[in-house]
Parts: structure tokens; C-alpha cells; sequence
């Protein structure tokens, strides 16, 4: 891959993508078996940089790193110097001080990731674990690893099997439903599936769709029910980020329960799917709010397949910007 860094989907093409799926596979297989760890990152070191909360972006990269035999530091700004004013430039230069070979970063600013990666404070591999509102790149990848696994181009066929490596999306429906506003994992995912040949319809209120969607390339619309009945191959909702509406003073929908009435997957709009349809979302989710716990735990959820697959297509990522030419991946 001649990628130095993974900051953007919009930095891949459609061979890069598909390779980097194409790889999550291979790390898949070789999860099941008894010993799972790899020699391949032996004596390199990744650090965790996480300036924002998370439970599986920040847990699947150190399982990843850990399983590729790389030693992990992981760094959280609560209890660290930031704290006391230290910058993002200080922060970098230390950790290269300190002998790291890669940097995951997650911040709250949008372009944080890029900056990390070409201000030329460090000359490390900076992977994006979710920048702001602007990317979440291994996010949309492992969606679009399960995606792979589940769509079938014609189920009706008898023998319809899972899409095999080097294929795309190309005929999948999918609709994201919610947040979209301040979702890195939407705005990924319109760029990674999309990319992949996948038609992707976008349905929020007015209030929580970003100015310029509509140059977006994917479908926009207000009504759910309508786009549910297009009958979709998988239903992704985004999680309502409750905090980032706060910060922005709130109004964004009348209620909770008028949003759960109008932009929730309850369990009528569920119950409405197609038998071989899959629900997604990325987690944490607010359950009752934009999912029903019905929906969710359902046998038509792939939700903790996606967290599974986070750390395949993490291992990948890790490999493809980090292993040296020709080292093994078996
Ligand atoms: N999907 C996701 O990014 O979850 P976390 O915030 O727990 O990492």
C-alpha cells in the first residue's frame, strides 16, 4: 500500500480499500486459531493516543497492536500532562522521544489526525481513530468488512454464498439513519461504501444533517419509514451524541421520545426489514432512544460482529502502514 498514514477514506482508492479488506480477512482466519498472536510488529511499539473517550476503537487497536506482537503505551488526556497545557506539538515530540513507531490519535478537533501526521513534528504513522466530526476511517472499514460477509448480490439464488475476496459492494443498499450531523462514522461510511459500489440513502431531520450534504454522494431523506420501505440490505443507525448537542446548546429535536416516534428503529419498523436484512450500528448505543433493545439484540443485529471485525481491519491497517515488505502475515 503506498499509503504513510490512514488519516481519511477519502486518501484510499478502490484498490487500497479492497486490499485493506482483503487483509482484515486473512487477520480474521488466523483468529481462530488456538494461537493468535503473530510475530509480525515484534519489537515495534504503537501508542494509543486518545484525547477522547472510547471503549472499542481504543480496545480493538490494542488487542490488534498485542496480537501483531508490537508492544502498546497507551495514553489517555485525562491524567496526563494536557491537563496542565501541554500541546499536541509537545505531546508528538515526546512520544517519538520515547522510540514509538506508530500513533493512533483520537481528538474532539476535526483535522487533528492530519495535523499529527504532516506538521512534520514527527515523522511516524499516524492512524485516524476518529477526528472530530471529520473521519473515522477503521469505523467505516469494519462496517464495510461486514457488510462484505452478509450481502448476498442475489438471494434468491439457492446457493447464494458470502462475497469472496477482491469483490466490492456494488449493488448493496444501505441506509444510515440518525446523527448524521456530527457523525464521523457517517460521513466515512458515505465515502468507503460508496467508493465500493454500495447506493447509500442518508435519513435524519433537517436539524441534523450538515450544510452541503446534498453535494454528498449518496441519496438524502427526511422520512424513514419511506426509505425503509426500499426495502435496504442493512440498516446502520448512528448513535444520538447527546454530549456534542449539548456543547452546542441543545434544540436540535422537539424530545427524546419524538425522536425515538420519528428517527428510532422500534420494533414495527423492525419488524418490517427483510428477513436477510442486518441492523448496524457503531456504538455506544443509546438503547430506547435511535434502537430499540428488541432491534438490537435481535438475530438480524450484527452489532458485535462489527466490534469483532474492528479487530481484524485494525490488524490490517496496522500491518499494511507497518510490517516490513515481505513479512508474513500466516
Ligand atoms: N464506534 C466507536 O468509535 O466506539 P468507541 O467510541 O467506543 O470507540
Amino acid at each position: 500500500m503506498s499509503l504513510d498514514h490512514l488519516i481519511s477514506i477519502r486518501d484510499l482508492d478502490y484498490r487500497e480499500a479492497v486490499l485493506l479488506l482483503d487483509t482484515a480477512e486473512q487477520m480474521a482466519a488466523t483468529q481462530s486459531r488456538r494461537v493468535k498472536k503473530l510475530p509480525t510488529l515484534h519489537g515495534r511499539t504503537v501508542v494509543n493516543l486518545f484525547f477522547e473517550d472510547s471503549t472499542r476503537t481504543r480496545l480493538s487497536f490494542e488487542a490488534a497492536a498485542k496480537r501483531l506482537s508490537a508492544d502498546v503505551i497507551n495514553f489517555s488526556a485525562k491524567g496526563s500532562s494536557l491537563s496542565k497545557g501541554e500541546s499536541l506539538k509537545d505531546t508528538a515530540l515526546t512520544l517519538e522521544a520515547m522510540g514509538a513507531d506508530a500513533v493512533i490519535v483520537r481528538h474532539s478537533s476535526s483535522g487533528a489526525a492530519h495535523r499529527l501526521a504532516h506538521a512534520g513534528w514527527m515523522d511516524l504513522p499516524v492512524l485516524n481513530a476518529g477526528d472530530g466530526t471529520h473521519q473515522h476511517p477503521t469505523q467505516a472499514l469494519l462496517d464495510a468488512m461486514t457488510l462484505r460477509r452478509h450481502f448476498r448480490r442475489d438471494p434468491s439464488a439457492p446457493d447464494a454464498e458470502p462475497l469472496a475476496p477482491g469483490t466490492d459492494l456494488a449493488g448493496a443498499r444501505v441506509v444510515i439513519v440518525g446523527d448524521v450531523l456530527h457523525s464521523r462514522v457517517a460521513r466515512s461510511n458515505v465515502d468507503l461504501l460508496t467508493l465500493l459500489g454500495a447506493h447509500v440513502t442518508l435519513v435524519a431531520p433537517p436539524t441534523l444533517l450538515p450544510v452541503g450534504v446534498d453535494g454528498w454522494h449518496c441519496d438524502v431523506d427526511y422520512d424513514l419509514d419511506r426509505a425503509l420501505g426500499e426495502e435496504p440490505d442493512a440498516v446502520m443507525m448512528l448513535r444520538v451524541q447527546r454530549e456534542r448537542m449539548s456543547a452546542a446548546g441543545g434544540g436540535f429535536f422537539p424530545s427524546p421520545g419524538e425522536y425515538h416516534t420519528a428517527y428510532g428503529l422500534d420494533s414495527q419498523r423492525f419488524s418490517r426489514l427483510r428477513d436477510d436484512a442486518i441492523v448496524m450500528h457503531p456504538g455506544p448505543m443509546n438503547r430506547g432512544l435511535e434502537i430499540s433493545a428488541d432491534a438490537a439484540d435481535s438475530g438480524k443485529s450484527v452489532i458485535v460482529e462489527q466490534v469483532a471485525n474492528g479487530v481484524s481491519v485494525r490488524m490490517a491497517a496496522l500491518y499494511l502502514l507497518l510490517a516490513p515488505e515481505g513479512s508474513t502475515r500466516d
